[in-house]
């Protein structure tokens, strides 16, 4: 039952290119009051080189572009470049990194990041002696359970056991799989004794029925991260948290955060093109459930803003914003 889920903490978790702060706040503004899931971690923002972090690369992470609580990440492996970004993001408020050793790209690999760096255990242990004395922010780290192979994590753990961090967040694939095959929740079940820091939990929970059945094999893991299931079915965190929707109300909620959706990445200063491939995106997502193939089919050729936002105003007529078209 539903109940079984209140004391489970949901996470947005990071996903480049898509939950980015136009996202979140689109979300938290038509879903907020709906849902548990209040926090979110960023997308990765890459290490840079240099004394100092411009501040344009933080963009998706100041404060006054949040209404949703954000914990940022980082992707590197660079000690040296580390300082100067956690003193840019600590100047911002924030307190907790979280460190990607999971990122699956075969080039961020390659160059040992990311998943890349999970078979160098030694690795990520002298990048952690190095930055954890002097850092203004505690330290969070999101995995792969390895890159090639599932046994890599088992020597990551003792490292990461070693070090004081906020959390370890499992997403229990390798990298070399990326997306594909199912979240091993077996080879998750075999890591969590061996971890010493709290656990949250990363992978395919697209369902109410899924997160039930998550929720009763793992009674230890209470802070779970939504990803692909949440852009699919931006309701998904209101149902977890036991909320219901007539058809009417579900068909009001999704026309308003189209219409924030398309606001903030206008908002936020993209070119119309890249707004318009924003929502073509989302749409490609959202198609079969929300809105006909058919009506997917139609935006997919549209180039001109003015085209989407009357076909918005088409399709949902009255339950579409005033003003948007
Ligand atoms: C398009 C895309 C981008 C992602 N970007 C990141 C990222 O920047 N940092 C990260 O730690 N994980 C990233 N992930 C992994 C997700 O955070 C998550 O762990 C993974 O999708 C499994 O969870 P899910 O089945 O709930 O989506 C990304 C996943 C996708 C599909």
């Amino acid at each position: 039952m539903i109940e079984e889920l209140e004391s489970v903490e949901w996470i947005l978790a990071p996903m480049d290119g898509v939950t980015d702060y136009p996202y979140r706040n689109a979300w938290m503004e038509v879903f907020g009051a709906y849902s548990r899931m209040r926090k979110a971690v960023s997308p990765f923002v890459s290490l840079v080189p240099g004394a100092r972090v411009r501040l344009s690369l933080l963009k998706d992470l100041f404060p006054e572009n949040n209404r949703m609580e954000v914990e940022p990440q980082f992707l590197g492996n660079e000690a040296g470049y580390f300082l100067p970004m956690a003193e840019a993001l600590h100047s911002m408020g924030y307190s907790t990194l979280d460190w990607n050793l999971g990122c699956p790209v075969r080039n961020v690999a390659r160059k040992q990041r990311g998943s890349g760096l999970l078979p160098h255990p030694d690795r990520i242990a002298s990048f952690l002696e190095k930055v954890l004395p002097s850092s203004p922010v505690a330290l969070s780290v999101k995995l792969r359970l390895g890159y090639a192979s599932d046994s890599e994590i088992y020597p990551v753990m003792d490292v990461l056991n070693a070090f004081p961090l906020a959390y370890v967040a499992v997403h229990p694939r390798i990298g070399l799989q990326l997306y594909g095959g199912k979240a091993d929740w077996d080879k998750f079940e075999r890591i969590l004794p061996v971890m010493r820091h709290p656990c949250v939990y990363s992978g395919d929970i697209d369902s109410v029925e899924t997160a039930l059945v998550f929720a009763r094999r793992f009674p230890s893991v209470r802070r779970v991260m939504l990803g692909r299931a949440v852009i699919a079915n931006p309701f998904l965190p209101c149902y977890l948290s036991g909320f219901h929707f007539t058809e009417k109300e579900q068909t009001r909620l999704f026309a308003r955060f189209l219409a924030a959706l398309f606001r903030n990445y206008r908002d936020s200063g993209l070119s119309g093109a890249t707004v318009l491939q924003r929502q073509k995106l989302f749409w490609s997502k959202f198609a079969g459930r929300f809105v006909p193939e058919s009506a997917f089919e139609r935006i997919k050729h549209f180039t001109e803003e003015g085209e989407y936002l009357c076909f918005c105003r088409e399709t949902f007529g009255e339950e579409w914003p005033e003003g948007m078209c």
